[in-house]
Parts: C-alpha cells; structure tokens; sequence
C-alpha cells in the first residue's frame, strides 16, 4: 500500500513505519512536525526507504504535498504526554483537533481510507472488567478529552460523508524510541544514573502494558481488515501496578531500591485502564510479548542505544524535568 503516515517520527510510529516496510514492503511518507517528542533518529534505519514531509497536520498545505500519491492516512501526530496537557493544554487542541479535522478533509477529498490512532484514556478510568468499543467516552485530562474530540469527529466523517474511517484505540504502549518523559523510559534512565525514582501518589495506578511492536501490528491489522466505521481496542496482554513496574526496572537495572521516592500525584489521575481486544483478535491479531520479556528487552535496548537517549537527556529536556519534578537531573 501507498501510505501517509502522520506522526512516524514519534515512538510508535516510527515502530508502525519499520514492521510495514520489513512486513509489508508499503510505500511510505512520513510527515512529522518534528516536535520536542518527534525525531529523525527515531527513522535512522528507514529513513532511505521512506519520503519524509517536515510540516504540521494543522497546516493543509504540507499535508496536500505530503497526501500527493498516497492510499490512505494513518494518524499518530499529536501531543501524548498527559502531563503537559495539564500544564499547558493549547496544543494539544491545535494538533490533536484541528490537525485531525485538516487529515479528514484531505481524505475526503481524495477518496482515501482513514485511521485515526487513539487510545484507551478516551474511555476514562475503570476500577473492575475491561473497556469494549461501546463503552461510553469519559475522558479525565485535556489529553484524553482532545483524543475524544478527534474520535468524534472521525466518526462523524464515516456517519455524515461515508469516509472510510477505522479508529484504534491502544493501551499503554512501551519498548524502544519511547520518549524518556514517559513512566517506563524515564524509570530506567533515571535507574541507570542514580536519580531518585518519582512515583506518584501512592504508586497504586494501574496500567495495561503493550509491547509497541504489537500496538503495531494492531493498528495495520485495523487498517487492512477493519470495517469502515469502527473502533478497535488493542490492549496489552498484562497489567501492573506503577510500583510494581518500578521495582521491576530497579531489579532489571541493579539500581537501589531506596531511589523510589513517592512524589505528588497527578492532578485527576485515572486509577485503572483496562481494554478488552476480543473484537481485534477476531480479525486475526494477537499480542506476542509478554510484560516480563518486553520489559527485560526494553532495559537491554536503552542499555545498549546511548547514543539515541543521551542527547535528550543533556537537551531542553533537563530543564522540563526540572520545572516538573521540582529538582534538578544529575549532571
Ligand atoms: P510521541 O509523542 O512519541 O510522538 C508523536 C509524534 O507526532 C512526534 O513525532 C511528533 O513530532 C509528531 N507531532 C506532534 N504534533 C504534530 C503536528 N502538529 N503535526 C505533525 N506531527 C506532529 O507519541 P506516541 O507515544 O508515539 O503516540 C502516537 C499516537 O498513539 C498518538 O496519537 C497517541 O495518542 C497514541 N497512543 C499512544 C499510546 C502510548 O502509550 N504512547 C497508547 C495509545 C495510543
Ligand atoms: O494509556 C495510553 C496512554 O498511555 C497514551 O494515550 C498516552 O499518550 C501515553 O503517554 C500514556 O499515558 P499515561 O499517562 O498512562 O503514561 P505515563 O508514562 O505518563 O504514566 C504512566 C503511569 O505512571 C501513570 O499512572 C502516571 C505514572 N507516573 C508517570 C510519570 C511520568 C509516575 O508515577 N511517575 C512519573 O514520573
């Protein structure tokens, strides 16, 4: 297939652009606004194999150049970190809306299929079972309410024009190239340096964790067989604590136990986020690694890429660790 991967300079679709050219041998552009989150690196391997597009989703022009020849969209831009959302939400309406809304028009104009990744912080918190397709869309932070607002709109492409639209909506996702603000890469960074471990509020969130290469192959899954319309939960196989998770990387990493520092929790933080992915797996899909080996894989891959990690966490990244956590990075 001829595709237009929005967002392929990010963790996931950068993951997504690999398994479709070793799996699938697809024609792929990639266009990426290259934000704090977004990189080349992140491409190193491929980036002679795909077109790459510098340009926003928000901006109709650079997704007109980028659109040119392609199939079909598949959308990963968008701000993600839960964090910032709440410290500054604004761009993550413009992206995560307005950019979505730009896509749509383009794959309507032009007749071409439409997948919207999203996530499972659209159906809010859940404290027993697992969410399915139609349960109802309760999200808590600017974040999740953005990526609801881009679901909707998707779905209303389907309802009010016929757009050929499938959404699929991932669990949390961890493995290489994952930016080093999120839970998992910023636990083991901080265990390889000896920085205090920062867990918020009493560690007890839980989280359903997806190996990204299998979030991957979801997301083509969706986009080969899925039925326009629809929305798909592709979770993890596994679920954990946050403390837990982190005991596991101190004992992965030899780091001291004593780091772990329970630290101010997140305003509106949601407990518990649990997908069930029967409807996926009835179009083949099946998550292959498991929590452990991902996790021991994960610890090896940052062990072993230094040189992908160390230039942001000597960059601006420092100083957003600083003004979030309240303390400085060690040198
Ligand atoms: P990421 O932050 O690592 O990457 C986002 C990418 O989008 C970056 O390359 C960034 O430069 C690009 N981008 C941001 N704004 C843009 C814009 N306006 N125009 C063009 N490009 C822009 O994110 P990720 O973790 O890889 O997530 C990818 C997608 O998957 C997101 O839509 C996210 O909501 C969804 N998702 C993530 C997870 C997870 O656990 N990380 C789980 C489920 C769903
Ligand atoms: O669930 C899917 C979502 O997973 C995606 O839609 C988001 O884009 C992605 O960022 C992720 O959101 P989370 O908020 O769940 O991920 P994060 O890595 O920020 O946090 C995971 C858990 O760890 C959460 O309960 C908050 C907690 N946490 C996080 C950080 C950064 C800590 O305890 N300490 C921390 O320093």
């Amino acid at each position: 297939m001829k595709l237009l991967v929005c967002g392929g300079a990010g963790f996931i679709g950068s993951t997504f652009v690999r398994v479709r050219l070793a799996e699938h041998g697809d024609e792929v552009t990639v266009l990426d606004k290259l934000t704090y989150a977004g990189r080349r690196e992140n491409l190193h391997d491929v980036i002679e194999q795909i077109r790459f597009v510098h340009g926003a989703i928000e901006d109709p022009v650079a997704v007109a150049d980028a659109v040119a020849g392609c199939q079909a969209i598949v959308n990963f831009a968008a701000e993600t970190h839960v964090d910032r959302s709440i410290s500054g939400p604004e761009a993550f309406i413009v992206t995560n809306m307005q950019g979505t809304h730009v896509l749509l028009e383009a794959a309507r104009e032009r007749g071409l299929r439409y997948v919207q990744v999203s996530t499972d912080e659209v159906y809010g918190s859940i404290e027993d079972g697992s969410f399915t397709e139609v349960s109802p869309l309760r999200p808590s932070s600017p974040y999740s309410a953005t990526k609801t607002g881009a679901d909707l709109l998707v779905a209303s492409y389907f309802h009010t024009y016929g757009l050929e639209t499938v959404i699929c909506r991932g669990s949390n996702n961890y493995g290489p190239y994952q930016h080093p603000e999120k839970l998992i890469p910023l636990m083991i960074l901080n265990a390889f340096a000896g920085d205090p471990l920062p867990v918020y509020g009493n560690g007890r969130n839980v989280r359903n964790w997806l190996y990204v290469e299998d979030f991957a192959r979801g997301i083509g899954q969706v986009l080969v067989h899925g039925a326009h319309g629809e929305a798909y939960n592709c979770g993890g196989p596994d679920e954990c604590e946050n403390i837990e998770v982190v005991k596991r990387i101190v004992a992965l990493t030899g780091a001291d136990e004593s780091l772990v520092e329970y630290v101010t929790d997140r305003p509106g933080h949601d407990r518990r986020y649990s997908l069930s992915s029967e409807k996926l797996r009835a179009l083949g899909w099946e998550a292959r690694v498991r929590f452990d080996e991902g996790l021991e894989r994960t610890v090896r891959w940052y062990r072993d890429n230094a040189w992908w990690w160390e230039p942001i966490r000597t960059g601006v990244y420092r100083d957003y660790y600083e003004r979030h956590y309240g303390r400085a990075l060690k040198a």
